[in-house]
């Protein structure tokens, strides 16, 4: 179809629940991290709609830096093997690192990046995420925020896709059985 909301069939958090949870997580954030720098590092491409919004809900200053990782071999996560598409730009060592994500799901790419920033000497790593799928977990990691736990069902919107499609979305939602097949 050719509007992004027309294969929509649930709307699981609107535009407005999505902003309101983001405010209270940037809240927690900055009582957290006062007096401290702090670094956010975003996960390409999905969290580049939590990171805008996040660090703009932050009334701090904060430094933005990213990376994209991809998983080796056929697009399968289940090997936890990860590989840097694009590293950070910033020395980490000694900084307050905040990893930020829109969805935790096996928790293999957040395992493997929190492992990676670690071993890089800085002096904080913490995790931000907007949805993590309890049930889906295969590599339980310490998460400080978390916006919602959702049940272990397909979402799209708001920085997620479905074959790079419906990232543009403003909500969140699952979609049309049919569309996937
Ligand atoms: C998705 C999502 C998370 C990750 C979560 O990214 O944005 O980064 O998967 O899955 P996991 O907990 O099972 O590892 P993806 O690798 O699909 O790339 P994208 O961010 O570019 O969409
Ligand atoms: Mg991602």
């Amino acid at each position: 179809a050719e509007h992004v909301g027309d294969d929509i069939v649930e709307i699981l958090f609107t535009e407005e629940q999505i902003q309101a949870r983001i405010a209270e997580m940037a809240a927690q954030i900055e009582a957290d991290y006062e007096g401290k720098d702090l670094l956010i590092v975003g996960v390409l491409r999905g969290a580049i709609m939590v990171i805008a919004d996040l660090a703009r809900s932050l009334g701090r200053h904060v430094e933005i830096d990213w990376m994209a990782v991809s998983s080796y071999g056929s697009g399968t996560k289940s090997s936890g093997v990860v590989r840097i598409l694009k590293d950070l730009d910033t020395d980490i060592a000694g900084r307050h690192v905040l990893i930020v994500d829109e969805i935790i799901d096996t928790g293999l790419t957040l395992s493997w990046l929190l492992a990676n920033l670690t071993s890089r000497g800085p002096a904080s790593v913490e995790i931000a995420t907007l949805l993590r799928k309890p049930e889906a977990v295969q590599m339980p990691i310490d998460v400080k925020y978390v916006g919602w736990d959702i049940p272990n069902e397909f979402v799209v919107g708001y920085g997620l896709d479905y074959r790079e499609r419906y990232r543009n979305l403003r909500d969140i939602g699952t979609l049309a059985p049919h569309v996937y097949s």
